[in-house]
């Protein structure tokens, strides 16, 4: 390794497992479980979409995540400078895992300030009047000085939680929010099953084929698009080649075991977005059918399946539903949050390690504060656009006469292209193919041993040089076909 060890207690470091737990478990669940997952799972294929997701968090998903682990507590660093102290070759991925995170953070902090605006209005709504979805999410998207100034106060919020430090910000936040958000989404399951007609949304998740027996789409995906969809969620929803992780590893300690805290996150997020699924798909597709909706225009997909379909849902049970719209909204607010913090960390940590590498005094509240303005001014254009509906999209601003794939579409998708579409799998690719072939696993054969005596390496390594670079290679393509229109697949 050519770097020098940074000096820890000027970084910060989580105070206990399970607060390293709860805060990597933040990180992973997120909007990516509470509206993706569910939504995903339906409309491919439903339980053949968990099989082949389970499949893949098992082969590919623990292996990176376990990666990530032992590459940011080996090395002591975050993303950048935890890969060149590893390898010349693969220096240039840890910047990858700098700009995804930052891209990435130019549309989740929107999207985590659309939480915000729900709150406040079912708050109003307490007192009488009570928005549709429709009009709520239209007043919010067309409206950009709302749409700038909610993202503002979500990124208040996280900068607030960030400055504070690994352990009295991140993990504190993360101790009280993280049980929250798990009781809150007890409650709303309990409410959402008691629906009428709740059970037409279970059948749409968990049986075999009814997504298109019950009429909800009209064609069953091909096996290589389920494979994919499957793929490029089960990554990002366990927040992985974002640096997130690599550096929540280097604020753990020694003594615990990488391969058991790997399992538990994994395990975790995936519980916690089939239980999402279980709370928001019921009541979208029972209240439609309530009001007499067609099952094939109910709007399960993308934004709308909270900002609109959900609002619908709370504005119809009458008084009550504001009620259990602000618990709706702060429970996604919560897991927006935690994973946001993550990624502002991932982003920080860079700066803050030159500084300790050179044995300079660490200024997390500068770098913090730097961190986060630049993130909001890029995120501005991205909150202005309304997901493409107040003429300044980017087939708009590039001058073309129309959509030419998603990417082009609104500057949210513009720079989900960048993050999730290439950065996210070429990064993890990248990693398994230095892991796998060129540092081989046996590289941190201690660092997976320290706190930890089972056996794992063969069954890593095997993950780490096979199928995890083919599996990714495949992924990156579909991305790309998926926002340029290609029609590869
Ligand atoms: N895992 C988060 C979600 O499911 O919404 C998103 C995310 C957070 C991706 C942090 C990457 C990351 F580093």
């Amino acid at each position: 390794m050519d770097n020098k060890m940074p000096d820890t207690n000027q970084r910060g470091s989580f105070g206990s497992n399970i607060g390293f737990l709860l805060s990597a478990i933040g990180s992973a669940v997120g909007l990516g479980n509470i509206w993706g997952f569910p939504y995903k799972m339906g409309k491919s294929g439903g339980f053949t979409f968990l099989l082949i997701y389970l499949a893949l968090a098992v082969f590919v998903g623990f292996a990176i995540m376990l990666g990530e682990l032992a590459l940011g507590r080996k090395t002591g660093f975050g993303p950048v400078n935890a890969y060149k102290a590893v390898s010349k070759k693969f220096k240039w991925v840890g910047w990858l895992a700098i700009v995804a995170p930052f891209l990435i953070m130019t549309f989740y902090s929107v999207l985590g300030g659309y939480c915000i605006y729900y709150i406040i209005i079912n708050l109003i709504g307490l007192f009488g009047n009570m928005p549709t979805g429709m009009d709520s999410f239209v007043t919010m998207i067309t409206h950009p000085m709302i749409s700038i100034g909610i993202m503002i106060l979500f990124m208040i919020i996280c900068y607030l939680i960030n400055r504070g430090g690994v352990d009295s910000g991140i993990e504190k936040f993360n101790k009280v929010g993280m049980p929250a958000l798990f009781v809150m989404l007890i409650i709303i399951i309990i409410k959402a099953l008691t629906i009428p007609n709740a059970v037409e949304g279970l059948k749409f998740m968990f049986k075999p084929g009814y997504a298109v027996t019950g009429g909800f789409i009209d064609s069953a995906p091909s096996a290589l698009s389920v494979l994919a969809t499957a793929g490029g969620q089960m990554f990002f929803s366990l927040s992985l080649a974002m640096g997130a992780i690599i550096t929540y590893g280097s604020y753990l300690d020694k003594g615990e075991s990488l391969p058991k805290n790997s399992v538990i996150i994994v395990v975790a997020d995936t519980i916690v977005a089939l239980l999402a699924g279980i709370a928001v798909i019921p009541a979208a597709v029972a209240n439609g059918i309530n009001n007499g909706v067609p099952v094939n225009e109910i709007s399960l997909g993308g934004p709308k399946l909270l900002f609109v379909t959900l609002q619908d849902v709370f504005h119809d049970m009458g008084a009550i539903g504001g009620i259990f719209g602000i618990i709706f909204f702060v429970l996604v607010l919560l897991a927006a949050i935690s994973s946001a913090i993550s990624l502002i960390e991932a982003v920080s940590v860079t700066f803050i390690d030159r500084a300790s590498a050179k044995g300079k005094e660490v200024n997390r509240p500068r770098t913090v504060t730097i961190v986060c303005v630049v993130i909001t001014i890029v995120a501005c254009l991205v909150a202005a656009d309304g997901l493409g509906s107040n003429g300044f999209a980017p087939w708009q601003f590039f001058g073309m006469s129309e959509p030419t794939g998603a990417w082009s579409e609104d500057w949210l998708d513009f720079m989900d292209m960048f993050s999730e579409g290439i950065a996210m799998p070429l990064g993890a690719m990248m990693m398994a193919i230095m892991i796998g072939w060129e540092l081989k696993p046996s590289f941190f054969h201690d660092e997976i041993h320290s706190g930890y005596s089972g056996k794992i390496d063969g069954f890593w390594g095997f993950c780490l040089k096979f199928i995890v670079p083919i599996a990714m290679f495949f992924i990156l393509l579909v991305q790309l076909d998926s926002f340029f229109s290609f029609g590869w697949f």
